[in-house]
């Protein structure tokens, strides 16, 4: 008869194999969501919870966009120049690890990892993995060419996707009653042609004005 005996290290494959998060020995990093699609110019909330056995306490705990290496600590985002007044660090010394990012670029599309440091010499940790930032830009895609009677559909594309948002369409700077990633013009006349552009609702940032000819 063969029976499965759970051993200590069996349970820890497991809980790789089930979560996906490395806790070795209750040292771990958790963000969630694990990758973040964000729209330029607003502000991003990194959630993010760590643990670490019992018997140790925070020394210090802070981001970067650089892995620890076997010589040096990565560099601290908070005392980045391109992060430092757009950095907020929402956790505490215990358990949570929340980042706040405002007014994200394209340049910030990066990995972000979160380090904790502990009174004890060995006692550091930082996962592998880290948490994907994705920032995207909006942009008004329409069809080549554009001819009285067609159907047309104007896309506000995203290089990545953003979790439910509304979008809000402008037609010559005026706002049109659809709020879909798509709008449909149907048998579109010289009425139509105008200057379209995009956003998303509550965030500032909107794409450029994109020409719609109807020939
Ligand atoms: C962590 O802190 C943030 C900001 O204060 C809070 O919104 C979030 O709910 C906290 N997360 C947990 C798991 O306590
Ligand atoms: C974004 O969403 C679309 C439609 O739901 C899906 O087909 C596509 O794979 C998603 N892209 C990413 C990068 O998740």
């Amino acid at each position: 008869m063969v029976s499965l005996q759970i051993t200590p290290s069996t349970s820890v494959v497991l809980h790789i194999l089930l979560t996906g998060v490395v806790a070795q020995d209750g040292w771990g990093v958790k963000y969630t969501p694990k990758s973040i699609c964000a729209l330029k110019g607003s502000t991003v909330i990194i959630g993010c919870t760590y643990t670490y056995p019992l018997g140790f306490a925070i020394k210090k705990s802070f981001w970067s966009i650089r892995q620890v290496t076997s010589t040096s600590e990565p560099p601290d985002l908070s005392l980045d120049l391109r992060y430092q007044d757009r950095v907020q660090y929402l956790g505490d010394k215990q358990q949570n690890c929340t980042l706040s990012l405002r007014d994200v670029t394209e340049e910030d599309q990066c990995k972000y990892y979160f380090r904790f440091i502990t009174y004890k010499a060995d006692g550091k940790f930082q996962d592998k993995n880290g948490v994907q930032l994705f920032v995207t830009d909006l942009q008004v895609e329409t069809p080549e060419e554009v001819v009285e009677g067609d159907d047309v559909t104007l896309t506000c594309k995203t290089t990545c996707n953003l979790t439910g948002p509304s979008y809000i369409w402008y037609k010559n700077g005026v706002s049109l009653s659809s709020n879909t990633k798509a709008l449909n013009l149907k048998t579109v006349s010289s009425e139509h042609a105008a200057s379209y552009s995009c956003a998303v609702l509550g965030q500032s940032h909107s794409s450029s004005a994109v020409i719609l000819d109807v020939r």
